[in-house]
Protein backbone atom coordinates (compact mmCIF):
# COMPACT_ATOMS: atom_id res chain seq x y z
CA UNK A 1 0.00 0.00 0.00
CA UNK A 2 1.65 3.18 -0.93
CA UNK A 3 -0.26 6.45 -0.85
CA UNK A 4 1.70 9.46 -1.68
CA UNK A 5 1.19 13.02 -1.90
CA UNK A 6 2.66 15.91 -4.23
CA UNK A 7 2.67 19.43 -2.88
CA UNK A 8 4.52 22.03 -4.38
CA UNK A 9 3.81 25.33 -6.30
CA UNK A 10 2.49 25.36 -9.97
CA UNK A 11 5.05 24.57 -12.25
CA UNK A 12 6.88 22.75 -9.96
CA UNK A 13 6.99 19.62 -11.55
CA UNK A 14 4.15 17.75 -10.21
CA UNK A 15 2.55 16.36 -13.05
CA UNK A 16 6.32 15.73 -14.73
CA UNK A 17 7.48 13.25 -11.22
CA UNK A 18 3.75 11.80 -11.07
CA UNK A 19 3.97 9.98 -14.30
CA UNK A 20 7.60 8.85 -13.42
CA UNK A 21 5.95 7.75 -9.95
CA UNK A 22 2.74 5.99 -11.41
CA UNK A 23 4.71 4.12 -13.82
CA UNK A 24 7.32 3.13 -11.03
CA UNK A 25 4.98 2.18 -8.48
CA UNK A 26 2.06 1.22 -10.49
CA UNK A 27 -0.22 3.48 -8.72
CA UNK A 28 -2.73 5.68 -10.24
CA UNK A 29 -1.88 9.61 -10.52
CA UNK A 30 -4.85 11.59 -9.41
CA UNK A 31 -4.49 14.71 -10.60
CA UNK A 32 -7.35 17.43 -10.13
CA UNK A 33 -6.34 19.71 -12.40
CA UNK A 34 -6.29 16.71 -15.45
CA UNK A 35 -9.65 15.53 -14.08
CA UNK A 36 -11.24 19.44 -14.33
CA UNK A 37 -9.63 19.83 -18.11
CA UNK A 38 -11.46 16.75 -18.92
CA UNK A 39 -14.35 17.73 -17.77
CA UNK A 40 -13.83 21.37 -19.67
CA UNK A 41 -13.13 19.44 -22.84
CA UNK A 42 -15.97 17.15 -22.22
CA UNK A 43 -18.23 19.94 -21.48
CA UNK A 44 -20.19 18.23 -18.14
CA UNK A 45 -21.46 20.67 -15.99
CA UNK A 46 -18.53 20.50 -13.49
CA UNK A 47 -16.68 21.45 -16.73
CA UNK A 48 -18.68 24.56 -17.54
CA UNK A 49 -18.46 25.29 -14.09
CA UNK A 50 -15.06 24.96 -13.50
CA UNK A 51 -13.73 26.76 -16.76
CA UNK A 52 -13.73 30.57 -16.11
CA UNK A 53 -12.05 29.86 -12.60
CA UNK A 54 -9.26 27.47 -13.72
CA UNK A 55 -8.68 30.23 -16.48
CA UNK A 56 -8.63 32.84 -13.85
CA UNK A 57 -6.08 31.32 -12.11
CA UNK A 58 -8.31 30.93 -8.94
CA UNK A 59 -9.31 27.23 -7.04
CA UNK A 60 -12.52 25.62 -7.75
CA UNK A 61 -14.37 25.38 -4.50
CA UNK A 62 -13.87 22.59 -2.03
CA UNK A 63 -17.02 21.07 -2.03
CA UNK A 64 -16.97 20.31 -5.49
CA UNK A 65 -13.44 18.83 -5.39
CA UNK A 66 -13.22 17.11 -2.43
CA UNK A 67 -16.36 14.95 -4.01
CA UNK A 68 -14.67 14.62 -7.15
CA UNK A 69 -11.50 13.20 -5.29
CA UNK A 70 -13.63 10.85 -3.02
CA UNK A 71 -15.64 9.67 -4.98
CA UNK A 72 -12.33 8.62 -7.80
CA UNK A 73 -10.46 7.31 -4.77
CA UNK A 74 -13.45 4.51 -4.38
CA UNK A 75 -12.92 3.12 -7.64
CA UNK A 76 -10.67 -0.31 -7.34
CA UNK A 77 -7.45 0.66 -8.76
CA UNK A 78 -6.88 2.86 -5.82
CA UNK A 79 -6.97 -0.41 -3.30
CA UNK A 80 -3.26 -0.59 -3.61
CA UNK A 81 -2.30 3.02 -3.23
CA UNK A 82 -2.69 5.83 -5.31
CA UNK A 83 -0.66 9.11 -6.13
CA UNK A 84 -2.27 12.34 -5.17
CA UNK A 85 -1.26 15.82 -7.70
CA UNK A 86 -2.58 18.56 -6.95
CA UNK A 87 -4.89 17.70 -4.34
CA UNK A 88 -5.12 18.69 -1.00
CA UNK A 89 -4.50 22.72 -2.08
CA UNK A 90 -6.52 24.07 1.07
CA UNK A 91 -6.64 23.60 4.79
CA UNK A 92 -10.15 22.50 3.94
CA UNK A 93 -9.33 19.32 1.51
CA UNK A 94 -6.28 18.18 3.69
CA UNK A 95 -8.91 18.27 6.56
CA UNK A 96 -11.20 16.50 4.85
CA UNK A 97 -8.68 13.86 2.86
CA UNK A 98 -7.14 13.06 6.34
CA UNK A 99 -10.40 11.70 7.78
CA UNK A 100 -11.24 10.08 4.78
CA UNK A 101 -7.70 8.12 4.14
CA UNK A 102 -4.21 7.52 5.66
CA UNK A 103 -1.42 9.32 3.81
CA UNK A 104 1.76 7.97 4.10
CA UNK A 105 3.98 9.84 2.29
CA UNK A 106 4.13 13.99 1.41
CA UNK A 107 6.33 15.05 -1.19
CA UNK A 108 6.59 18.68 -1.10
CA UNK A 109 8.43 19.92 -4.46
CA UNK A 110 10.68 22.97 -4.00
CA UNK A 111 11.19 25.46 -6.93
CA UNK A 112 11.85 29.45 -7.17
CA UNK A 113 9.14 31.55 -8.62
CA UNK A 114 11.46 32.45 -11.72
CA UNK A 115 12.20 28.92 -12.86
CA UNK A 116 9.00 28.37 -12.55
CA UNK A 117 7.98 30.97 -14.80
CA UNK A 118 10.07 30.05 -17.38
CA UNK A 119 8.58 26.66 -17.08
CA UNK A 120 5.73 27.52 -17.64
CA UNK A 121 6.51 29.67 -20.69
CA UNK A 122 7.39 26.62 -22.95
CA UNK A 123 5.32 23.52 -21.17
CA UNK A 124 3.13 21.58 -23.99
CA UNK A 125 0.69 19.33 -22.39
CA UNK A 126 -1.62 16.28 -23.95
CA UNK A 127 -4.81 17.02 -22.78
CA UNK A 128 -6.49 13.66 -22.59
CA UNK A 129 -3.65 11.58 -21.36
CA UNK A 130 -2.27 14.61 -18.76
CA UNK A 131 1.51 14.13 -20.59
CA UNK A 132 3.31 17.13 -19.72
CA UNK A 133 6.57 18.12 -22.34
CA UNK A 134 8.28 21.24 -22.31
CA UNK A 135 9.98 22.96 -25.49
CA UNK A 136 13.19 22.93 -24.01
CA UNK A 137 13.64 20.71 -21.50
CA UNK A 138 11.25 18.02 -22.14
CA UNK A 139 10.69 18.18 -25.88
CA UNK A 140 8.35 15.63 -27.28
CA UNK A 141 9.79 13.44 -29.74
CA UNK A 142 8.26 15.06 -32.83
CA UNK A 143 7.62 18.91 -32.51
CA UNK A 144 3.94 20.07 -31.43
CA UNK A 145 2.84 16.19 -31.03
CA UNK A 146 2.57 13.93 -28.00
CA UNK A 147 4.75 11.20 -27.72
CA UNK A 148 2.52 8.00 -27.63
CA UNK A 149 -0.80 9.15 -29.81
CA UNK A 150 0.69 11.35 -32.06
CA UNK A 151 -2.03 14.28 -31.33
CA UNK A 152 -1.15 17.44 -30.99
CA UNK A 153 0.31 19.04 -28.14
CA UNK A 154 -1.92 22.53 -26.57
CA UNK A 155 -0.26 25.57 -24.53
CA UNK A 156 -2.37 25.82 -21.33
CA UNK A 157 -4.92 28.94 -20.87
CA UNK A 158 -3.88 29.45 -17.36
CA UNK A 159 0.33 29.47 -18.69
CA UNK A 160 -0.13 33.23 -19.80
CA UNK A 161 2.41 35.02 -17.67
CA UNK A 162 0.29 37.21 -16.11
CA UNK A 163 -2.18 34.17 -14.75
CA UNK A 164 1.14 32.51 -13.74
CA UNK A 165 1.96 35.37 -11.36
CA UNK A 166 -1.73 35.24 -10.26
CA UNK A 167 -1.67 31.57 -9.41
CA UNK A 168 1.84 31.55 -7.68
CA UNK A 169 -0.22 34.51 -5.42
CA UNK A 170 -3.01 31.77 -4.81
CA UNK A 171 -0.65 29.49 -4.22
CA UNK A 172 1.27 31.31 -1.28
CA UNK A 173 -1.73 32.16 0.45
CA UNK A 174 -4.16 29.11 0.08
CA UNK A 175 -1.96 25.78 -0.30
CA UNK A 176 1.74 26.86 0.85
CA UNK A 177 0.26 26.72 4.54
CA UNK A 178 -0.35 23.34 4.07
CA UNK A 179 3.50 22.53 4.75
CA UNK A 180 3.34 23.77 7.91
CA UNK A 181 0.10 21.75 8.23
CA UNK A 182 2.12 18.63 7.27
CA UNK A 183 5.25 18.92 8.23
CA UNK A 184 4.85 18.08 11.91
CA UNK A 185 2.08 15.63 13.11
CA UNK A 186 -1.30 16.49 14.53
CA UNK A 187 -1.02 15.49 18.53
CA UNK A 188 -4.66 13.85 18.07
CA UNK A 189 -3.53 11.98 14.73
CA UNK A 190 -3.08 8.12 14.83
CA UNK A 191 -1.32 7.63 11.32
CA UNK A 192 0.52 11.02 10.22
CA UNK A 193 2.59 11.05 6.91
CA UNK A 194 5.74 11.05 6.45
CA UNK A 195 7.23 14.12 5.05
CA UNK A 196 10.08 15.13 2.57
CA UNK A 197 10.99 17.98 0.79
CA UNK A 198 12.81 17.58 -2.89
CA UNK A 199 14.78 20.14 -5.04
CA UNK A 200 13.01 20.06 -8.10
CA UNK A 201 15.73 22.08 -9.74
CA UNK A 202 17.21 19.52 -10.93
CA UNK A 203 17.02 17.45 -14.36
CA UNK A 204 13.90 15.50 -14.75
CA UNK A 205 15.57 11.90 -13.78
CA UNK A 206 17.69 13.46 -10.54
CA UNK A 207 14.60 14.94 -9.16
CA UNK A 208 13.17 11.68 -9.60
CA UNK A 209 16.01 9.70 -8.05
CA UNK A 210 15.69 11.87 -5.02
CA UNK A 211 11.87 11.75 -4.57
CA UNK A 212 12.91 7.76 -4.49
CA UNK A 213 15.44 7.68 -2.66
CA UNK A 214 13.58 9.35 0.16
CA UNK A 215 10.66 7.13 0.35
CA UNK A 216 10.24 5.03 3.10
P1 LIG B 1 -3.15 21.96 -11.85
O1 LIG B 1 -3.22 21.34 -13.17
O2 LIG B 1 -3.03 21.10 -10.64
O3 LIG B 1 -1.99 23.03 -11.88
P2 LIG B 1 -0.82 23.38 -10.85
O4 LIG B 1 -0.82 22.84 -9.51
O5 LIG B 1 -0.84 24.85 -10.94
O6 LIG B 1 0.36 22.65 -11.40
P3 LIG B 1 0.81 22.60 -12.82
O7 LIG B 1 0.08 21.53 -13.58
O8 LIG B 1 0.75 23.99 -13.42
O9 LIG B 1 2.36 22.28 -12.67
P4 LIG B 1 3.13 20.98 -12.21
O10 LIG B 1 3.70 21.17 -10.86
O11 LIG B 1 2.30 19.76 -12.43
O12 LIG B 1 4.34 21.05 -13.23
P5 LIG B 1 4.61 20.20 -14.57
O13 LIG B 1 5.04 18.82 -14.24
O14 LIG B 1 3.49 20.37 -15.53
O15 LIG B 1 -4.40 22.90 -11.59
C1 LIG B 1 -4.90 23.77 -12.60
C2 LIG B 1 -6.12 24.50 -12.06
O16 LIG B 1 -7.17 23.56 -11.71
C3 LIG B 1 -5.89 25.30 -10.76
O17 LIG B 1 -5.36 26.59 -11.00
C4 LIG B 1 -7.32 25.34 -10.19
O18 LIG B 1 -8.11 26.29 -10.85
C5 LIG B 1 -7.86 23.96 -10.52
N1 LIG B 1 -7.57 22.96 -9.46
C6 LIG B 1 -6.79 21.85 -9.57
N2 LIG B 1 -6.74 21.18 -8.42
C7 LIG B 1 -7.49 21.90 -7.53
C8 LIG B 1 -7.80 21.73 -6.15
N3 LIG B 1 -7.32 20.69 -5.46
N4 LIG B 1 -8.59 22.67 -5.57
C9 LIG B 1 -9.09 23.72 -6.25
N5 LIG B 1 -8.83 23.94 -7.56
C10 LIG B 1 -8.04 23.04 -8.20
O19 LIG B 1 5.92 20.98 -15.10
C11 LIG B 1 5.85 22.32 -15.58
C12 LIG B 1 6.77 22.44 -16.83
O20 LIG B 1 8.13 22.26 -16.42
C13 LIG B 1 6.51 21.40 -17.93
O21 LIG B 1 6.72 21.99 -19.17
C14 LIG B 1 7.59 20.30 -17.66
O22 LIG B 1 7.95 19.60 -18.85
C15 LIG B 1 8.74 21.15 -17.12
N6 LIG B 1 9.55 20.44 -16.13
C16 LIG B 1 9.10 19.62 -15.12
N7 LIG B 1 10.14 19.18 -14.38
C17 LIG B 1 11.27 19.74 -14.93
C18 LIG B 1 12.65 19.68 -14.59
N8 LIG B 1 13.09 18.95 -13.54
N9 LIG B 1 13.52 20.40 -15.35
C19 LIG B 1 13.08 21.16 -16.40
N10 LIG B 1 11.79 21.24 -16.76
C20 LIG B 1 10.88 20.55 -16.04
Amino acid sequence: MMRLMLLGPPGAGKGTQAKLLQQRFDIPQISTGDMLRTAVKAGTPLGQQAKAIMDAGELVSDDVIIALVKERLAEPDCVKGFLLDGFPRTIAQADALLAHTDIDEVIEIQLANEVIVARMSGRRVHTSSGRVYHTEHNPPKQEGLDDISGEPLIQRLDDAPETVSYRLEVYHKQTAPLIAYFESPHSEASHWPQYVTVDGSGEVMQVHESICSQLT
